[in-house]
């Protein structure tokens, strides 16, 4: 990645007995940062951000948000737009290319991925180590772990080919190792991907084709679904792509890295919100229990929080929730199901929190997992598998931070400082004394 920061004029800082200056950087869009690489070397301070709520962690080309605008870019693209117009392919290929493919490249890249979706036979022996009731996030994560094990010959990350081949592997497996993973679940043989099909119709098929008879496509929700995974695939330095940078910058190999993300993105704090709202929709269970959720959410002393609101960067309507939520309702008319019970709990949740005082003045909307939830059940897709698909497109971004990581020549191991408030050093005091 060729850097395009500008520097933009500095910043000075007087502190007790010492003033530094700091360059100031501006970027395309967003607000400008103060570089403080040097701020320790320069004053003998740190810096104290818990959650890294005004720290920019990397110069980055791939995604932009403006939060209080409601705006997401993928490489300068509006979502709106290519959750409209495009493919999970061709915004795969965008967000790792950094430019949308001309139909040479969009074949080729079609074809690579194609052409990477079986696994290891010996992957299924792998999966026999688990239980039947294992959650499919759990699979998932040491599936994808497993990954090196089995693919040693794409791990060297300083070679660019075996980069750009555990690239592809990633991308094409995972919705082979998440269909597989359900049907580990529920005891039905695993389907193998058909090279004849797109992804997210191949993806369709091995979820819910069985050998007892033939498997008919649905169009109408196989399109829904692709919608859906281009509204996943990146957020910027998000908690699971922070993960997968940070395992990254140490160097391990990509499926490592990429298991990383798929267990930070389980908490439901980040993408397992999409499970946890639908769940908290199915507690609220009808329009008359709403005011006492929307009681509990504002209550400090109780941990409860509405699933699928609020976020750390939105503060308007996630940009993702609006088409989700339209993406809801085609899917629940194409199958005639206009009477969802959930989906009248949502709307009228939807309606009072956003009229509540409590969620306007702290700036709460709907995030994007307020409606996934209620599509991916109309779907046909369990609870479980919710947070398995946010993992599955969400590989895209992960990979495409990876890389983009990986070709920055700022790149450095990262590695945190702290503020220490433990013991003062002190003497061992032995047993007899204690
Ligand atoms: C994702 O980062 C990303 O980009 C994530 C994501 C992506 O694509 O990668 O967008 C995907 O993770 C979406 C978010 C899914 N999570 C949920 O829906 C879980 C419910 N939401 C909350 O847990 C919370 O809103 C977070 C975690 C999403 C954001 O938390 P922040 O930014 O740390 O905000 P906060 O916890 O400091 O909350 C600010 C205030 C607090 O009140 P005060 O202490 O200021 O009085 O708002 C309150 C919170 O109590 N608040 C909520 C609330 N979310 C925040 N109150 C009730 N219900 C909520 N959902």
């Amino acid at each position: 990645m060729e850097s395009k920061i500008k520097q933009n004029g500095s910043a000075h800082f007087t502190l007790k007995d010492k003033s530094i200056e700091l360059p100031v950087y501006s970027g395309t869009a967003g607000p400008d940062v103060v570089d403080i690489s040097k701020f320790y070397r320069d004053s003998g301070y740190f810096t104290l951000d818990p959650g890294y709520t005004s720290t920019a962690s990397c110069e980055s080309q791939i995604t932009f948000i403006d939060g209080d605008e409601g705006v997401l870019l993928y490489r300068g693209y509006p979502i709106e737009e290519l959750a409209e117009k495009s493919s999970f392919i061709e915004v795969a290929y965008l967000l790792l290319e950094g430019e949308l493919p001309n139909p040479s490249a969009h074949e080729k890249f079609s074809s690579d991925i194609t052409y990477h979706t079986m696994v290891h036979e010996q992957f299924k022996t792998f999966l026999n180590g688990f239980r039947r009731d294992a959650h499919p996030m759990a699979i998932m994560c040491g599936a994808v772990g497993a990954l090196s094990a089995f693919y040693h010959d794409s791990t060297d990350i300083s070679d660019p080919r075996q980069r750009e081949i555990a690239t592809h592997r990633m991308i094409a497996k995972m919705p082979t190792i998440a269909a597989m993973a359900y049907k580990y679940t529920i005891g039905q043989p695993y389907v193998t991907p058909l090279n004849n099909l797109d992804y997210t119709e191949n993806f369709m098929r091995m979820m819910f084709a069985v050998p007892a008879e033939p498997y008919q496509d649905n169009k109408v929700l196989t399109s829904a679904l692709d919608k859906i995974f281009i509204l996943h695939m990146d957020h910027e330095q998000n908690a699971s792509t922070s993960t997968v940078r940070l395992a990254g910058s140490s160097g391990a190999n990509p499926f490592a890295c990429i298991a990383a993300g798929i267990a930070c993105l389980w908490g439901p704090a980040h993408g397992g919100a999409n499970e946890a709202a639908l769940l908290m929709l199915e507690e609220i269970g009808d329009v008359a229990n709403i005011p006492e959720y929307i009681k509990r959410a504002k209550d400090k002393s109780d941990p409860f929080r509405l699933m699928g609101f609020g976020h750390r960067v939105y503060k308007n309507y996630d940009p993702r929730a609006k088409v989700m939520r339209k993406a809801c309702h085609e899917v629940l008319d194409a199958l005639d199901i206009r009477q969802d019970p959930t989906l009248k709990v949502a709307l009228e949740l939807e309606r009072i929190a956003l009229e509540d005082e409590y969620f306007v003045e702290k700036k709460l909307y709907p995030n994007i997992d307020f409606y996934s939830g209620i599509t991916l059940r109309a779907l046909g897709f369990p609870v479980e598998m919710f947070t398995v698909l946010f993992a599955l497109s969400r590989t895209v971004g992960w990979i495409a931070q990876w890389k983009e990581m990986l070709e920055d020549p700022a790149q450095k191991i990262g590695r945190p400082r702290q503020i220490y408030t433990g013991a003062a050093e002190r003497s061992y005091i032995p047993m007899d004394k204690r």
